[in-house]
């Protein structure tokens, strides 16, 4: 049975992977660590915080004690089980929140993550480390770190081009994974996914934020001329592959999880407004789509080429854009209590910084 000490888990995708993982793998336990940030929400698990395997701890990854504590099984939360597997999604993952503040984004993506896969050499390779359990380190990357094309696809012997602060961090955590590979022979594995989209996502992010200004009666902001491509992939996909990873992928790689749904931006806007005009609970809202200033580095152009984890692991998306959008909308239909509860006045600030006050 394995111990997954889950990083982030209180955030968008950690959360939806929380959920499934306690539900495809019983009998495997689960310590999610979780600084709660703004992106951070408890509710979020509420369905499972009392499940037997399930148990959580309030806690940055940057703080190296903690992090020590946890993986050695001398924190109460690991002392019956240490973790083998670490699956770190913690991160600042806003593209927009990093390029009006990159600080947040190199504390954590990148001294956070070297935190970790220090505390991961020291207890697992170090001597005296007697515990035969296989163990993995499973770094959760993203499809920016390769930065934009024009053309094609990306795989992952590309060359790492990233464009924004957090696009930057995420490749810099990249790299101190593969040094440790490299360098102590840590198992790690690196997964880059493109666009995740579905339940619990934060509404800073385009789905859900177009959503909600639609159900408010607010302008849809589309950046520039909304011709940007992004690759969508449904969130539950991106858990299976993660799951995947950790019970068959090989330790050193790096492994593309790519929709197969690439759109520009102004085909998802308005696929979601046709959406919400043919749904009889929105049929009623006349949603407007309004370009607004550029995002300053706005890459134009994500594509992943996903055939190595096709090949190697038999994984491929299984939702299609439209169903995964009409999930989505009905969920956020559905919650617009935990919609209001996080969209706070630390919310209402960034907005206007975004979307009235031009990036400042
Ligand atoms: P999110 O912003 O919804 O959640 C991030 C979580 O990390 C939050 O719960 C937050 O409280 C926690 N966190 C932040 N700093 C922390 C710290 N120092 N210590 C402990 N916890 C901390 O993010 P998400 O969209 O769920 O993304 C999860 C991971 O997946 C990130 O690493 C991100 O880079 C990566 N990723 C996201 C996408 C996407 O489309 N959302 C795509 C590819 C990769
Ligand atoms: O590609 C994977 C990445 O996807 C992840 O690593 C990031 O954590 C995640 O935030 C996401 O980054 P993007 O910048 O692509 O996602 P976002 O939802 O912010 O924007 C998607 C596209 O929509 C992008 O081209 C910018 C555009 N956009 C976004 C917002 C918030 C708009 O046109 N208007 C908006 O208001």
């Amino acid at each position: 049975m394995n111990t997954l000490l889950v990083t982030g888990g209180a955030g968008f995708i950690g959360s939806n992977f929380i959920r499934f993982v306690l539900r495809e793998r019983p009998g495997w336990r689960i310590i999610n660590l979780d600084k709660l940030t703004y992106a951070g929400n408890l509710e979020n698990l509420q369905d499972v915080e009392d499940h037997p395997g399930y148990s959580f701890v309030r806690g940055d990854i940057c703080d190296r004690a903690l992090v020590h504590a946890l993986l050695s099984g001398e924190h109460p939360a690991t002392v019956t089980h240490r973790p083998n597997i670490v699956v770190n999604f913690a991160a600042e993952s806003h593209v927009d929140r990093s390029i009006l503040d990159a600080s947040p984004f190199v504390e954590t993506n990148v001294l956070g993550t070297q935190v970790l896969l220090e505390a991961a050499r020291t207890l697992w390779l170090g001597s005296g480390s007697q515990d035969p359990q296989p163990k993995l380190f499973v770094q959760v990357s993203t499809d920016e770190v390769y930065g934009s094309i024009e053309a094609g696809s990306f795989t992952e012997d590309s060359p790492l081009q990233p464009n924004s602060p957090y696009a930057a961090s995420k490749a810099a955590a990249d790299l101190l994974c593969r040094a440790y590979h490299r360098t102590y022979g840590l198992p790690v594995v690196v997964t880059r996914s493109s666009n995740n989209y579905g339940p619990y996502q934060f509404p800073e992010k385009l789905i859900p934020l177009m959503v909600q200004n639609a159900l408010e009666g607010k302008p849809l902001p589309v950046y520039g001329k909304g011709e940007n491509v992004r690759d969508w992939l449904y969130v539950e996909d991106n858990c299976r592959a993660i799951l995947m990873v950790i019970e068959s992928g090989r330790p050193g790689e790096v492994y593309n999880i790519g929709g197969g749904c690439e759109r520009r931006n102004i085909e998802v806007v308005e696929l979601l407004c046709e959406i919400l005009r043919a749904h009889p609970r929105t049929r009623h809202l006349t949603p407007q789509i309004q370009f607004v200033q550029d995002r300053p580095g706005h890459d134009f152009r994500y594509s992943l080429d996903s055939t190595k984890i096709q090949r190697e692991l038999g994984w491929t998306p299984a939702t299609p854009l439209e169903a995964g959008l009409e999930r989505t909308v009905e969920w956020y239909l559905d919650h617009q209590d935990w919609v209001r509860r996080v969209l706070t006045s630390e919310y209402r600030d960034y907005y206007a910084r975004v979307y009235e006050r031009g990036w400042r």
